[in-house]
């Protein structure tokens, strides 16, 4: 009389071990119920996968990574606005003369940041050439210390180029153009480096009336 194999609970209680009746290469494959631990682990990850997808897909409840993204893009940007108003309203071509470029530590901070993001184009001497050998090669950007200013030589139109770049309406130099500063430099770096350039080219700024 040939016994049917026992299955699952049963033969576990029993302490026997079924294996199935096929066999691949020799190879057998046991025939047990799954520990319970596992299976309520396996169920509460398919109730889960439920829940959390009708909840993420369905409801608003929970932020999608873009949604974070955006949010914080339109805080900064907020930030930025209101950083520029606020220094945009103490600023005018006066003060920038008077107040930020007669202050040594407003001039280092500016030139720090001139020499880092300036002068690549428009040279540490303001002349926009560089020397390779016995050769002067010019760089990128007009030259600073020429006494002429293509779009206003107040420190306010200064101050707006750098902030702006170059208005639409340039057809640039040799082709180049001026880059919008205003989305790298806060807008107290902007007037830091202005202060410098007054300070440095102090024949071209002398006429600015103090308040
Ligand atoms: C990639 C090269 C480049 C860099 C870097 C650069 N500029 Fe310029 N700059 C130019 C070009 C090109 C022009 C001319 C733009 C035009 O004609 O539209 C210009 C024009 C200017 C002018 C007007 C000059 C004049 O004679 O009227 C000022 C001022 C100026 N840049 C300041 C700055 C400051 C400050 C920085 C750093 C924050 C800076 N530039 C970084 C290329 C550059």
């Amino acid at each position: 009389m040939s016994q049917e194999p026992k299955r699952g609970h049963f033969a576990k209680e029993k302490g026997e071990v079924i294996l199935r009746e096929h066999e691949f290469d020799g190879i057998q494959e046991y025939d047990q119920k799954l520990p319970n631990w596992w299976l309520f682990t396996f169920y509460g990850a398919i109730v889960w996968f439920v829940v959390h997808w009708a909840v993420y897909y369905h409801t608003s409840s929970i932020k999608s990574a873009h949604q974070i993204v955006a949010e914080e893009i339109t805080a900064i940007q907020q930030a930025k606005a209101a950083e520029l108003e606020k220094t945009l309203a103490s600023l005018d071509d006066s003060t920038l003369a008077h107040e930020w470029a007669t202050k040594p530590e407003v001039v280092a901070a500016g030139e720090v940041t001139y020499l880092t993001n300036c002068s690549a184009c428009h040279a540490a001497d303001f002349s926009a050439t560089m020397t390779a050998g016995t050769v002067k090669v010019p760089l990128p950007g007009l030259p600073l210390n020429d006494g002429q200013w293509k779009f206003g030589g107040k420190p306010m139109d200064i101050f707006k180029l750098v902030n702006e770049g170059s208005p639409p309406e340039s057809t640039g130099h040799n082709g180049a153009k001026m880059q919008v500063w205003g989305q790298t430099l806060s807008p107290k770096q902007i007037a830091e480096v202005t202060a410098y350039l007054i300070a440095k080219l102090p024949d071209d700024f002398k006429d600015i009336p103090a308040k």
